[in-house]
């Protein structure tokens, strides 16, 4: 078998029939049966993500083998390679979340609980910020549309037949414009989609892609711009728990002029 990707979770490979194998690493070897369960839901659920063919053993490590995963490339390397089609790369990410949210689902794990809990245990934010994020979640609508939560642009694959959204293994049923809201953050302060030689115009690149992507992504789907605002907090809080160095740093800054009464409206709420 062939390496093809890694993650902070897994070794990825392409096995010499062509199917696809996630491999976790023996540290998070509890995920393995997680994602497995949650790719059934999903496929339960009308939704077009990878399913599992079977589960294995390598060298002791827990592996899922995908049964309809094509090797691809990232949607990040996509972008590098290609700059010129940032505009056509952003539209369809905005399409593929799109046909996400048009799917739902009763049985995958609850949105806000896991919001919740990600706020309660994160050691990224003050307790005033905590108990603020908690306040505007709890006055946020929930819902049954299938979410992914984690968007960015390597757990997007390119590949001959279109793109497909991989990693799910943070996806649960909830509402699909706080799933908006974590994908603009992570478009936004995540991995840069650049490469393109300066610093300014990777910048540029980055700023101009998630602009895009929000742009298709509201001409297809109906999200009321208050509530896109709103879920920022909560979303930003819980995000920035589970990411370290830059990118916590920024989703940081990006909370305290949330605070700052940028966007008066959070402030209103909580009071
Ligand atoms: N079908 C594929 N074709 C090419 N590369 C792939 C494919 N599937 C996965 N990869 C590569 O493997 C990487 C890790 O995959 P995945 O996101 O599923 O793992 P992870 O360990 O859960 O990631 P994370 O770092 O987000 O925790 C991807 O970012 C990508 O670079
Ligand atoms: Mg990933």
């Amino acid at each position: 078998m062939r390496k093809i990707g890694e993650g902070d979770k897994s070794e990825v490979f392409v096995l010499p029939d062509g199917r696809i194998l996630k491999l976790f690493f023996g540290h998070y070897a509890e995920l393995a049966p997680v994602e497995a369960e949650m790719s059934t839901m999903l496929v339960r659920a009308s939704v077009d993500a990878p399913s599992v063919d079977e589960c294995v053993e390598v060298d002791g490590r827990p592996g899922i083998v995908f049964g309809n995963l094509h090797e691809g490339i990232t949607l990040s390397s996509d972008v590098r390679k290609r700059p010129w089609g940032i505009i056509h790369a952003a539209q369809s990410l905005a399409r593929l979340h799109a046909s996400v949210h048009e799917c739902s689902s009763e049985e995958l794990p609850s949105q806000r609980e896991r919001l919740a809990s990600e706020i309660e245990s994160s050691d990224a934010i003050s307790n005033e910020t905590r108990d603020l994020a908690m306040r505007v979640l709890a006055d946020l609508p929930d819902g049954t549309t299938v979410c992914h939560n984690d968007i960015h642009m390597l757990n997007v694959i390119v590949h001959e037949s279109g793109a497909t959204l991989i990693d799910w293994v943070l996806a649960t049923r909830g509402n699909p414009t706080a799933d908006l809201a974590g994908a603009i953050l992570q478009l936004r302060f995540g991995e840069k989609p650049g490469g393109l030689v300066a610093g300014f115009a990777m910048e540029a690149g980055r700023a101009a892609f998630w602009r895009l992507y929000l742009r298709q992504y509201l001409s297809l789907r109906p999200v009321s711009r208050e509530e896109l605002l709103r879920w920022q907090l909560p979303v930003a809080a819980a995000l920035a728990g589970r990411r370290a160095g830059r990118m916590r740093a920024q989703l940081q800054e990006h909370i305290s002029h949330l605070q700052k009464g940028r966007h008066r409206h959070i402030l209103e709420i909580a009071r």
